[in-house]
């Protein structure tokens, strides 16, 4: 499948597995328009691929990516980053995907591509990656959701701190501060957490993975009272579905090897 593709690597690593792997090792995976193309395209294609339910974005050891492609944005001007609305392309895709995404994050992640990593629905990483929002020093700002996202998750005290001064923060902050969900020791340590997290996922019902990742980062968009009105009719929806029967007749006759329908 990898095949069509220059800048990244397909592969499944698990039963229901996708990977897309960032494969720029020269530039340290910056995140060029064509890179970005095919990026999009793979996860468009995991999404719908029934064989796949659950989504890993990775780098490499050294980089999951080192940022934007600023060889490629040094000459552009303002007429063509708004006639083009330049970078708005990037998180449409792998925001409005169904299927979960794990970004699985090893040495840096900057830029463009710490705001990629926190645009997946959970963040891995080595206890020693190197995130950060470098953009000040290159004259510019965060442009793919960095100023928005990294607040949510870490607040706005340490977000701004970041912000302004670009320094990089590590791994092991980024889970003690809240955006990443578990740190690990090694790149090979963190691939196999990821995997086995996807692989967890992938058991489930898609129905109910869906509907749990739609409400959850609904909350992020929402107030309070609308987040959970619209949680609850989603809960009501999935009465609907074959899975809650399965699901739960399994739990009442004691049935571990469940089939689920979707
Ligand atoms: C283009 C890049 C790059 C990038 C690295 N490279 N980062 N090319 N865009 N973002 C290239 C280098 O030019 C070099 O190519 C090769 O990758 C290896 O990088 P080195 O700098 O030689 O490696 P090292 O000394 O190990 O330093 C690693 C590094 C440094 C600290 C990550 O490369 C760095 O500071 N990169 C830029 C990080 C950054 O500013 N990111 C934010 C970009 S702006 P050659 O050809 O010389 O070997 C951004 C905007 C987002 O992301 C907003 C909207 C999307």
């Amino acid at each position: 499948v990898s095949s069509q593709y220059e800048n990244i690597l397909l592969e499944q690593p698990a039963d229901g597995v996708g990977q897309i792997t960032l494969n720029r090792p020269k530039a340290l995976n910056a995140l060029s328009t064509p890179l970005f193309k095919e990026l999009n395209d793979a996860l468009q294609k995991f999404d719908e691929d029934p064989s796949v339910k659950a989504i890993i974005i990775a780098g490499s050891e050294k980089a999951f990516a080192a940022g934007a492609d600023i060889k490629e944005m040094k000459d552009l001007t303002f007429s063509k980053a708004y006639s083009s609305n330049f970078i708005q392309l990037w998180s449409t895709t792998i925001t409005n995907l169904n299927k979960p995404t794990i970004a699985a994050v090893s040495g840096y992640a900057l830029g463009g591509g710490c705001e990629l990593a926190m645009m997946a629905d959970i963040l891995y990483c080595t206890s020693n990656a190197k995130f950060g929002q470098p953009e000040i020093k290159l004259g510019v700002i965060p442009g793919a959701g960095g100023s928005q996202r990294l607040i949510r998750a870490i607040g706005k005290a340490k977000a701004m701190e970041i912000i302004l001064t670009g320094k990089t923060f590590s791994g092991e902050e980024a889970e003690q501060w809240g955006l990443a969900a578990k740190t690990f020791p090694s790149f090979e340590e963190l691939m196999k957490g990821a995997t086995g997290t996807a692989s967890i996922i992938a058991g489930y019902s898609m129905m109910a993975v869906k509907a749990a990742k739609e409400v959850v980062n609904q909350s992020q968009e929402l107030p309070l009272s609308e987040g959970i009105k619209f949680e609850r009719r989603v809960f009501h929806a999935l009465f609907g579905s074959q899975d809650q029967k399965i699901g739960m007749e399994a739990f009442a006759n004691k049935t571990t090897d469940i089939k689920w329908s979707h």
